[in-house]
């Protein structure tokens, strides 16, 4: 009887102490496929058919080459030459860990002459005095500058909203995952929609779900975009000098388009002449309240699991009472 406990426990230390082969892997490792890939901005019409509507990701090779900016954006003296005399401040995350971490505010000038050596990197609305250099594609929403130097990395996320990110100069990894393995990802911070993994050493034994996971995964270099589309998962990893554009906007409005009458060539327009509803558009708007409301509580694991259009359904309805979709 002695011997059948001791042989018990003995295979349970064992089995427990074996790493599955993806312990402290960098994240994406695995099951991976690269990322379908087009050359350049598609048409509108099409883009938002084949793509954006079916929520789709997609890398445009080349695509930023067309920018009026590209080529002055490739050395750091032309934006000393545009920065405007008196201060223009900008704010400076830090290039790898979580966005806890206070951001810091200088002059963009200031920042040109220390990013190379700084731990952190430029995360702002691209500034007025560089609109007339990027091109928005056809009718989309906010838009974000990312400027960094030598290896950065972003925590594993999800932004709640359409996304395009184009990169001017250098080399981004992205890794990314479709909404259907949002089970096997655990985001420990629901509020932010993302994870405090450790990107570069994934704790296997933590977050064991990784493994059941089919990534996608891409290498940017200059002039390359990509659409990743509202709710997938992904992570980045930056290189060298890195200089990006994210183009973010509201998928609500996706269904609001009339695509019928779309140029079938690509129309691009420089930011300054492009209409911005920015972020307060996102928060406006019932359908976000809603769905943010939802996305907090289910995977908070607060209530059943109840798809969307339900939701709204009951949340809409006078006799709503949320108590009877909670989990007990
Ligand atoms: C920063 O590094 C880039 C090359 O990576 C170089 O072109 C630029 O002049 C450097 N800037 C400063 C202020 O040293
Ligand atoms: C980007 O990731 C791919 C694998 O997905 C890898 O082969 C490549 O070396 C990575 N690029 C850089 C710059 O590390």
């Amino acid at each position: 009887m002695l011997s059948k406990v001791v042989t018990v426990i003995c295979c349970l230390t064992y089995v427990a102490a074996e790493d599955p082969p993806s312990h402290l892997k960098p994240f994406g490792w695995g099951d991976s496929t690269p990322m379908e890939e087009v050359q350049g901005f598609l048409p509108v019409k099409q883009f938002f058919e084949e793509y954006v509507k079916p929520n789709k990701p997609v890398v445009m090779r080349g695509a930023n080459k067309v920018w009026p900016g590209f080529l002055n954006w490739q050395t750091d003296e032309y934006f000393a030459s545009v920065a405007p005399e008196e201060p223009f401040i900008v704010s400076m995350d830090i290039k790898r860990g979580t966005p806890e971490t206070p951001t810091d505010f200088v002059d963009f000038k200031e920042f040109l002459q220390k990013y190379n050596t700084s731990a952190r990197r430029m995360v702002e609305h691209t500034p007025p005095f560089l609109w007339k250099d990027v091109l928005v594609p056809g009718s989309l929403g906010c838009d974000k500058m990312w400027y960094g130097s030598s290896y950065s990395t972003s925590v594993v996320h999800k932004d709640a909203a359409d996304n395009i990110n184009c990169l001017v100069y250098g080399i981004k990894n992205y890794t990314i995952l479709s909404p259907e393995y949002d089970p096997h990802v655990f985001l420990d911070r629901p509020d932010g929609l993302y994870s405090t993994m450790e990107v570069d050493k994934v704790d296997a034994h933590k977050y064991p779900g990784l493994d059941k996971v089919k990534f996608q995964h891409t290498e940017l270099h200059g002039g390359d975009c990509v659409f990743i589309p509202y709710k997938w998962i992904h992570q980045v990893r930056s290189y060298d000098r890195n200089i990006a554009v994210n183009i973010w906007w509201n998928h609500w409005r996706n269904n609001e388009l009339d695509l019928s009458n779309c140029p079938t060539e690509t129309e691009e327009k420089v930011i300054n002449s492009a209409k911005f509803h920015g972020w307060g558009d996102f928060e406006s708007r019932d359908e976000g309240v809603f769905e943010h409301t939802h996305d907090l509580l289910s995977m908070a694991h607060v209530i059943k699991p109840v798809t969307y259009p339900r939701w709204v359904a009951l949340f809409t309805s006078t006799t709503f009472d949320v108590s009877n979709l909670m989990r007990s």
